[in-house]
């Protein structure tokens, strides 16, 4: 096309594509650019605050590595991130959350009742729960991975303090679908802020705060796998979440316990214990594969 002008320009796009183009990256492709070309038009962008937009992107591609990728980290900061989750998790199960970037594979496993904790200090947790189908009955050898902050908010793989897998393990359930362990309680932290994504933050007078958590992934043959997250009541930044990864049903109370003779037997932190301690019941339920209940 040789005349392209503001009205045709979009169409002169779509009609470049080829017809062998996959449908489903040409109905992604289409809507993209007929969004872009919109919101150019809607707020008639100029070409120096494009450049500034390009500028960023191009910060963010600077400062990314295996380590550390600014383009998640603008995904889970625009809300993008969260809301590609809800959609994909529309249903009777546990809500899924973000994964984040501090998570490692290969965490040295932890049985039933084990304890987290080891040498970390802090407020312990006891957390204790079922995983569930949606009519409730108990998904046997279930396997979840657990990892969080210790409690100066930071995660083994950003503190040379913390050993390799501080505060990280897998755990598969028997049976009876139950996990249980004992750790400390993870502290709120603050999103990497010192790239153009933090810039934005701060532009925006935003937080970089997240509330504290504890992420779980959880996989169990034939179900959906669950990436999720929990959250305690008492947090204070349950409201400005900086990667909205917050949803009531993960928010839970960590009750104070005085009785340690309530715990199972299994629970190999029992004898260290001392009253009162935090516990937190959170049973999982997971979602069939083919998204039947
Ligand atoms: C996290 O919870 O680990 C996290 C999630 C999104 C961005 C940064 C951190
Ligand atoms: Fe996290």
């Amino acid at each position: 096309m040789k005349n392209v002008d503001i009205n045709s320009i979009t169409n002169a796009f779509l009609n470049y594509c080829s017809k062998d183009t996959n449908p489903r990256v040409y109905f992604l492709l289409k809507s993209l650019v007929e969004h872009i070309h919109q919101f150019a038009k809607q707020t008639q962008l100029s070409h120096e605050e494009w450049m500034v937009a390009i500028d960023f992107l191009t910060r963010a591609g600077d400062i990314t590595d295996k380590e550390r990728n600014e383009f998640v980290l603008l995904s889970d900061t625009m809300g993008l991130s969260s809301l590609i989750d809800m959609i994909g998790s529309q249903h009777s199960g546990t809500p899924s959350s973000v994964l984040g970037p501090f998570h490692i594979n290969d965490a040295p496993s932890l049985p039933v009742g084990g304890d987290l904790a080891k040498e970390n200090e802090g407020k312990c947790v006891v957390l204790e729960g079922y995983v569930k189908n949606t009519n409730g009955d108990p998904i046997a050898d279930a396997e979840l991975e657990i990892w969080q902050t210790a409690n100066n908010g930071l995660y083994s793989n950003q503190d040379d303090k913390q050993r390799e897998f501080n505060l990280r393990c897998s755990m598969k359930v028997g049976a009876d679908g139950r996990y249980a362990f004992s750790t400390v309680r993870p502290a709120p932290y603050k999103v990497p802020d010192d790239g153009p994504v933090g810039d934005l933050l701060r532009a925006t007078g935003r937080e970089a705060w997240r509330p504290s958590h504890f992420h779980f992934i959880v996989t169990a043959k034939g179900y959906r796998q669950l990436v999720t997250e929990l959250f305690p009541s008492d947090d204070p930044y349950l409201e400005t979440d900086a990667v909205f990864g917050v949803r009531e049903d993960l928010i839970l109370d960590y009750r104070e316990v005085n009785e340690l003779d309530t715990l199972n037997d299994d629970f190999v932190a029992k004898k260290r214990l001392t009253a009162p301690f935090l516990k937190v019941d959170f049973d999982i339920v997971l979602v069939k594969e083919n998204g039947e209940a």
